[in-house]
Parts: C-alpha cells; sequence; structure tokens
C-alpha cells in the first residue's frame, strides 16, 4: 500500500519555488548595492560639474595665464574655508580686459554696471565640492602639511568647468590620513599643479637647502619638518566629527 502524501501541491505551483529561489538570490545583492550607495552620497558626485553663471575657465585663467590660485582663493592658506573672490578681482582685469564681452554679463550685473537690480549682489556661483555638515574640514591645516591642491581638485588649472575630482568619501580621507608621507611637498608648490619634484636642484632650492643636503626619503623628512600629527590623532573619530 503506497502512502499518499497529506496535501500535493499543484503543478503550477513550481513557479512560486523559482520566484522564491531568485528572490533571496537578488534581494541581498540589492540591499548591499542600496547600503553602499546610501553610505556614500558623495561617491556619485565624482564629476559633478554645474553649470556656472559666468563661464570661468581655470584652463585659461590659472592655466594659461598662469595666475596663481592664492591671487583668488585668497584665504586657502589662512582659513578652514578657501572662499571665492570678489567681483573686484575680476574687475581688476575686465574693467580693460574683454569689458563688453556677453559672458561677463553676470560680473558685470554684480559690479554694478550692468541689471541695475542686481547691483552689489554677489556673483552667484554654485558649490561645486560639499562635505555634509557633520564632517569638519580644514584647508588651512592642510596647506600648510604640504599638500597639493592637485590631490583633492585634480587638474584644475586644466578644467574649463570645474569638477569634483574625488569622491570625498570617508575612506578617501582615511587612505591618505593612515599614511600621509607620500603626499607631501615642499609647501611652496602646492599651488603649482605641475609639480613633479624630479629636478633635484629646484628640490633642494624650494626647501631651502643644498643638494647635498637632500634628504632620501622626502616623505619622512616633510613628516618631521612640517610636524605632522601621529596616524592615532589624524584617524581619531573627533578629528573630523566634532
Ligand atoms: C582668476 C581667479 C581664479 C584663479 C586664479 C583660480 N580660481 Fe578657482 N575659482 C574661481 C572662481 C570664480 C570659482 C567659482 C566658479 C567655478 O566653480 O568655476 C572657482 C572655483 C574653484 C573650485 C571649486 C569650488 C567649489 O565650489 O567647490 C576649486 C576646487 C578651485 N576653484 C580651485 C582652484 C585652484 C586649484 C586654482 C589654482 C590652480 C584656482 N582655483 C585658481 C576663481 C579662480
Ligand atoms: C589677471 C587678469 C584676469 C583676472 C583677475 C580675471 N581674468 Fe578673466 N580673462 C583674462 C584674460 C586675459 C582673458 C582673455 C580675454 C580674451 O581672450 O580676449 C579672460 C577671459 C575671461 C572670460 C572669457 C571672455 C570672452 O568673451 O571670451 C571670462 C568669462 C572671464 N575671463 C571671467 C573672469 C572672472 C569671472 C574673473 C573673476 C573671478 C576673471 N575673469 C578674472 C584675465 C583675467
Ligand atoms: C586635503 C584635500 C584638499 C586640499 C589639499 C585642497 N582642498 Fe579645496 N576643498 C576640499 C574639500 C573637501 C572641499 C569641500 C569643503 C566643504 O564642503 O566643507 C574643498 C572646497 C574648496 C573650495 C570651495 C570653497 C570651500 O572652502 O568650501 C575651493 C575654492 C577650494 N577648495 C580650493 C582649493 C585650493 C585653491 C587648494 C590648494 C591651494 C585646495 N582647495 C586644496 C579639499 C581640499
Ligand atoms: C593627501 C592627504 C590627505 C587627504 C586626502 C585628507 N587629509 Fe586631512 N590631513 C592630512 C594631514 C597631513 C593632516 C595634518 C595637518 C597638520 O595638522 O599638520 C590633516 C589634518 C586634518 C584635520 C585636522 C585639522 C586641524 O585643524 O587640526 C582634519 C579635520 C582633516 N584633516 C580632515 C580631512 C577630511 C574631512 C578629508 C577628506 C575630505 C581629508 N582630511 C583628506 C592629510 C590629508
Ligand atoms: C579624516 C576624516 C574622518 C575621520 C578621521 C573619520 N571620519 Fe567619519 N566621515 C568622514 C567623511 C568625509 C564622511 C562623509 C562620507 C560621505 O559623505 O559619503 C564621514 C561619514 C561618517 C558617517 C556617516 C555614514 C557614512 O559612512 O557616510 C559615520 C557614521 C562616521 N563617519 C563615523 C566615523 C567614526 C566612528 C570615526 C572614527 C572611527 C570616523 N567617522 C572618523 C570623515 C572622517
Amino acid at each position: 500500500m503506497s502512502e499518499r502524501p497529506f496535501f500535493v501541491f499543484p503543478k503550477w505551483s513550481d513557479w512560486l519555488t523559482k520566484v522564491f529561489v531568485v528572490s533571496t538570490l537578488i534581494i541581498p545583492i540589492y540591499l548591499v548595492i542600496l547600503i553602499a550607495y546610501g553610505c556614500s552620497a558623495r561617491t556619485l558626485n565624482v564629476n559633478y560639474a554645474p553649470r556656472q553663471p559666468v563661464p570661468f575657465s581655470h584652463a585659461l585663467h590659472a592655466g594659461k595665464l598662469g595666475i596663481n590660485c592664492e591671487y583668488c582663493h585668497t584665504d586657502v592658506a589662512r582659513a578652514a574655508y578657501a572662499a571665492l573672490p570678489p567681483t573686484q578681482t575680476c574687475l581688476n582685469c575686465h574693467s580693460l580686459i574683454a569689458s563688453k564681452s556677453r559672458e561677463l554679463q553676470a560680473v558685470r550685473n554684480s559690479y554694478g554696471t550692468g541689471k541695475k537690480s542686481l547691483a552689489g549682489m554677489s556673483i552667484p556661483w554654485i558649490k561645486v565640492d560639499d562635505l555634509p555638515d557633520y564632517v569638519y574640514f580644514n584647508h588651512e591645516a592642510h596647506i600648510n602639511a604640504g599638500i597639493s591642491c592637485l590631490v583633492c581638485h585634480g587638474k584644475v588649472n586644466e578644467m574649463t568647468r570645474v569638477y569634483q575630482a574625488k569622491p570625498f568619501n570617508m575612506a578617501w580621507c582615511l587612505n591618505c590620513h593612515r599614511n600621509p608621507a607620500p603626499f607631501l611637498r615642499p609647501r611652496n608648490q602646492v599651488t603649482n599643479l605641475n609639480w613633479t619634484g624630479k629636478n633635484k636642484v629646484k628640490l633642494a632650492n624650494d626647501l631651502g637647502l643644498t643638494v647635498q643636503m637632500l634628504p632620501h626619503n622626502l616623505g619622512k623628512y616633510l613628516m618631521k619638518r612640517y610636524h605632522i600629527p601621529s596616524v592615532k590623532q589624524l584617524t581619531d573619530c573627533e578629528t573630523c566629527h566634532r
């Protein structure tokens, strides 16, 4: 006598099993991706390049014309915030150069020689690089430690429109905070985005040393010379979250 099962699933229920198997595979993968993106929303911002009110080109001004970053971002080595230049800085040249250009309309509006209703208002530049408010960042500390704009902003001197070059997430910051030595260079070269340090005579000169005095390990030497804090301190949560 053959035993009859208590209940037999009908044939059509087979697809249910398939759906179940497929979802147990896919849902966790989906969740992992969702969480990874959610926790590092910033990573999505790499290459973010908003259209600005004036088509200002760094490739022209900082690259071809060779204007130093600090001519416009005056506070970068003195304050937490790098600051954008006031309209007056543009007028230092553009009261004479290309003074009638259509591309400079927003500059003239701000300066008071364009639309009267906008006179005296700053040019509404759109922020490109933006950390969440719960993260503390400080330009001065990094510039004085000999870290170039290049490391964090890429080749700005070749950008016709600025874009966010790096992900600015926690892992990216920590990657350097765990071992900053390889990223350091002479302080007076941080705004020189074409610096290589290969020319020994120039390197010695930048450091105020003779070629004979040059250290074998520049990174290690600069860690001491610029009094870089310990890795323990640099990776402490309180350094960036206060
Ligand atoms: C002639 C003035 C001028 C010079 C020189 C200049 N900048 Fe700028 N910079 C600006 C202006 C204006 C903006 C805002 C408009 C824009 O984003 O293009 C800006 C924006 C930026 C931003 C994006 C800021 C944000 O919103 O996150 C970075 C990064 C930057 N500059 C880096 C540099 C670096 C590095 C150099 C030197 C290689 C440099 N700049 C030289 C005027 C200048
Ligand atoms: C040190 C001088 C200098 C400063 C400061 C300067 N520029 Fe210029 N800018 C120039 C020169 C030179 C040109 C090239 C003009 C040309 O090609 O006829 C130029 C070109 C431009 C152009 C293109 C104009 C066109 O019609 O082709 C724009 C837009 C511009 N600058 C915006 C700005 C803004 C905005 C600022 C301030 C943040 C600024 N510039 C500061 C020298 C300067
Ligand atoms: C260690 C990385 C790092 C270095 C080095 C660095 N920056 Fe920044 N920069 C940032 C970050 C991160 C932000 C966004 C800050 C925020 O949103 O609070 C930023 C923002 C800016 C801004 C927008 C205004 C502001 O302060 O938020 C400008 C302009 C700027 N940087 C210019 C420069 C220039 C010029 C240099 C070199 C002299 C430089 N930066 C070096 C990481 C760096
Ligand atoms: C390329 C290396 C490098 C990168 C990238 C970098 N840092 Fe730093 N950071 C340093 C060094 C070196 C110091 C130590 C500076 C000093 O105090 O001499 C430092 C110091 C700091 C400090 C302490 C400043 C103070 O006032 O004492 C903060 C906050 C900080 N970094 C935040 C950040 C954040 C947030 C990021 C990512 C957006 C970041 N850093 C990316 C190298 C780096
Ligand atoms: C060098 C600077 C730095 C240090 C040190 C640091 N963080 Fe962060 N942290 C960041 C930045 C930058 C973000 C923003 C990430 C983003 O926007 O994707 C962040 C984001 C976070 C977040 C939000 C969730 C996330 O992953 O985006 C938490 C939670 C956090 N940090 C906890 C910590 C803890 C705990 C420590 C100490 C073990 C620490 N952080 C040390 C820079 C730092």
